[in-house]
């Protein structure tokens, strides 16, 4: 069928909103008309370094929309459903089978790779091949086809436009404090970086009654917006120096830290504000290699965990947010910002600049 899709044809080159072809769905898929998706900083880092083979590429893994048609082997989604997609995983491979699929052994095949298993695309324009499948879906697009390991469907009361973003970054930063720091009420967390990710994260640990919340952002808003969700205390980086910042609020250090900022010199920061048996998750996608004191870690205890997804099976794990969402406990909707999908360009710069904090894409 012929749809709409935003086309990353140069890393350099803004998105160009153009007519494509979408295949399928084959056996194992499911279309899906595309209400809004968030954009998340991943679609912006992958558009950034997304191998230049001449080829274009379509972005976009927040997706949330109505289900038009699904394959003959699908069998838990069904048309007309209401779902928002998420990440992909194989449900096979020993992570995958122990419960933890953000760490299945084919998740870069799955989510990454731009083709589907078989190499083929899903996309086409004018007979030739696009990459496509960027986490199951590529929802930078009118319609998308995802897969049954991607979909969650939910209830008729989910505003979508709302619900997109719970796909990644919302999970990713209420996953790190939920299901992996788990800090104690009785305890202290410092979140470095106060994008939707770190937000989340906060609201998170607001929930679980964390004692002391620290964030830290030179950006005002965002720090403004961290104090309404529950922060304790806030940091600017720009005019103080962070660790002890951190140190002077926690008395002595934070037990827990996440660093959702992917700046090599704050996840050093980050690890110097720990505690002793302070564990840090890191979650922040960019410069591969960090120089971390080892002496340090190993005399005081201190511990780095990575983090995907917020180690979460969507199908559990989101329902569960947007319930907390329902009861008034999340109210991530307030860093929300709609922008109608052909002005995907004008919600890339506000993310860019910081101006606005999850730009939701309305189609
Ligand atoms: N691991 C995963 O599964 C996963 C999933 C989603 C996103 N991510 C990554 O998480 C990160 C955060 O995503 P986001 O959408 O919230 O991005 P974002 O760009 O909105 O947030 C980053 C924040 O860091 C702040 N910052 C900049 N310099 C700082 C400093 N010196 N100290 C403290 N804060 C500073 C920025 O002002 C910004 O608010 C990105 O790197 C993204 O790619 C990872
Ligand atoms: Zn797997
Ligand atoms: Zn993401």
């Amino acid at each position: 069928m012929n749809i709409k899709a935003a086309l990353m044809t140069d890393p350099g080159a803004p998105f160009s909103i153009e007519d494509v072809e979408l295949d399928g769905p084959m056996d194992d898929e499911v279309l899906v008309r595309l209400v809004a998706t968030g954009v998340c900083h991943t679609d912006l880092v992958g558009k950034a370094v997304w191998p230049p083979e001449g080829r274009p590429m379509v972005f976009g893994h927040e997706g949330a929309g109505i289900v038009e048609a699904v394959g003959p082997k699908v069998s838990s989604v069904k048309e007309g459903d209401r779902v928002l997609l998420s990440f992909r995983s194989c449900r096979q491979c020993t992570q995958c089978a122990s419960g933890h699929v953000g760490y299945c052994e084919q998740f870069a095949a799955l989510n990454a790779s731009g083709v589907r298993p078989d190499g083929s695309t899903v996309l086409h324009r004018n007979g030739t091949a696009i990459f496509g499948n960027w986490f199951g879906q590529s929802s930078f697009a009118s319609h998308a086809v995802a897969y049954e390991d991607n979909v969650v469907v939910v209830d008729e009361d989910v505003d979508l436009t709302v619900g997109a973003p719970f796909g990644c970054g919302i999970q990713t930063g209420a996953g790190a404090v939920l299901n992996t720091l788990r800090p104690a009420e009785d305890s202290s967390i410092a979140v470095f970086g106060a994008g939707a990710v770190g937000l989340s994260a906060i609201l998170a640990a607001k929930s679980l009654g964390v004692r002391t919340i620290v964030a830290i952002d030179p950006v005002e808003n965002r720090r403004q917006m961290a104090t309404e969700f529950g922060a304790t205390d806030t940091v600017d980086p720009s005019s103080e120096d962070s660790v002890e910042a951190v140190r002077e609020a926690t008395g002595g250090g934070a037990e827990t830290a996440l660093d959702a900022t992917a700046i090599p010199a704050v996840i050093h920061q980050a690890v110097d504000a720990l505690a002793t048996r302070g564990v840090l998750a890191v979650v922040g996608v960019g410069e591969p290699e960090v120089s971390i004191n080892i002496t340090e870690l190993i005399n005081r205890g201190k511990s780095i965990r990575g983090v995907i997804e917020g180690d979460a099976t969507p199908q559990t794990f989101i329902p569960q947010l947007l319930q907390m969402h329902a009861r008034g406990e999340f109210p991530v909707d307030r860093m929300m910002r709609q922008y109608p999908f052909e002005q995907i360009e004008a919600a890339v710069a506000d993310a860019h600049s910081g101006a606005t904090i999850k730009p939701v894409l309305v189609f």
